[in-house]
């Protein structure tokens, strides 16, 4: 019985881990969420690079990378790189993934894989053709909520599920990212993106996509949408409900999910959304008609989605590495969270529900 309760919702890291990785790309997100994820983990980057070479050396500096390479050339002729760290804009990406995946490098890519759907689909074909590893950081798989909520619905706890919400309601920080201020695709290319890969992870992939989208009159000259709406249908009657307003500017701000089967429920909160990127340990509660009825569980869930998270996308990636297996964020599996972010886009502009494999 006490492994109906074990929540296995740590990351598992692979027997070997000292793969030298190089980063490309020295900006926000590896501060903050990469390099410490690394660091509390012991894993072994080599080195770094960024067009903006001061980028690389802050980096090398704060966390001790022995070598900032002066060219992404230099990274792909050293033999000590078995994988490459990508984290730039996803419009940069293709250019250094076609590269790094020429040069029989592994990959990590960043979140959005690509913000065009045809160039994505490309970049998965040719590390699939050099029989090269490529992973995308869609990291919210392990954020301890999702994960540990998989294991509950794993273990039978809300029997068949029928009905899923996300919703978040925050003021988000966007001056931190002043370059998304100007895409014209905004909120579910960059941020629902999360939500659509973690419920693609617990549930697997929906027949319809519905999505509206909205401005919110707080956003000034942010130009994309920054208030969404998605519904997905799959055909087994779940129904998910992923809602997120960006400007809440009240007192009243949640960041909230809510799993309902057809014998119990699982909730809780996205610690990270409240005061990213700060955030607070997520909560999680369930109950069941299965197991123990007339109780209700709770559980202390430690890290958060970033940056503890982070170490996830990558330990399955050299898991992959080592086993000849394929990395759980793995590019081709990846390009099915994409179809339905780019489903999402064509309901909202055509005002109609989308079957994913319209995304071709
Ligand atoms: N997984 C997540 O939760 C998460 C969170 C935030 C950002 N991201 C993604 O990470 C990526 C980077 O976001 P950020 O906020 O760190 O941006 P940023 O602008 O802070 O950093 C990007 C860095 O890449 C460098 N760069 C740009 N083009 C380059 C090139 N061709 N070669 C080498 N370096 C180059 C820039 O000089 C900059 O230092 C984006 O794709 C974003 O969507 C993911």
């Amino acid at each position: 019985m006490t492994d109906l309760f074990e929540l296995d919702y740590q990351p598992l890291l692979p027997a070997k881990r000292d793969y030298g990785i190089a980063i490309v790309g020295c900006g926000g997100i590896v501060n903050y969420a990469h390099l410490p994820a690394y660091r509390k983990h012991n894993l072994n980057v080599v080195g770094c690079y960024d067009i903006r070479r001061e980028n690389a050396e802050k980096a090398a500096q704060t966390y001790y990378i022995p070598r900032v390479y002066a060219s992404l050339e230099e990274i792909l002729s050293d033999p000590e790189v078995v994988i490459v760290d990508i984290a730039v804009q996803p419009w940069h990406q293709a250019a250094i993934a076609r590269q790094a995946i020429a040069a029989g490098k592994h990959l990590l890519c960043q979140k959005p894989l690509s913000d065009t759907f045809s160039e994505a689909v490309s970049i998965v074909q040719q590390a699939r053709a050099a029989g090269v590893k490529l992973a995308v950081n869609q990291q919210m798989r392990w954020d301890p909520g999702i994960r540990a909520t998989a294991a509950l619905i794993r273990k039978g706890w809300i029997g068949e599920p029928t009905d899923a919400t996300i919703q978040v309601s925050v003021a988000t920080p966007w001056e931190m990212w002043p370059w998304l201020a100007k895409v014209p695709r905004l909120e579910v290319m960059y941020h629902s993106i999360h939500y659509i890969d973690s419920i693609r992870y617990l549930f697997g992939d929906p027949a319809w996509v519905t999505s509206r989208h909205a401005r919110s009159p707080l956003q000034g000259d942010v130009v994309g949408e920054t208030k969404t709406i998605t519904v997905l249908d799959y055909s087994s009657g779940l129904q998910v409900l992923i809602a997120v307003n960006h400007y809440n500017q009240t007192d009243d701000q949640f960041a909230i999910f809510r799993f309902i089967g057809t014998e119990g429920v699982i909730n809780g909160t996205i610690g990270l959304m409240y005061n990213y990127p700060h955030g607070r340990p997520d909560t999680l509660c369930w109950s069941s008609k299965r197991h123990y009825p007339d109780k209700r569980f709770e559980s202390k869930l430690e890290g958060l989605w970033i940056p503890d998270a982070f170490i996830g996308p990558m330990a399955s990636l050299m898991q992959a590495i080592q086993e000849d297996g394929t990395p759980e964020t793995d590019g081709a599996d990846n390009l099915n969270t994409l179809r339905i972010v780019n489903a999402a886009y064509l309901s909202a502009s055509e005002n109609r529900s989308v079957q994913p494999a319209e995304i071709t």
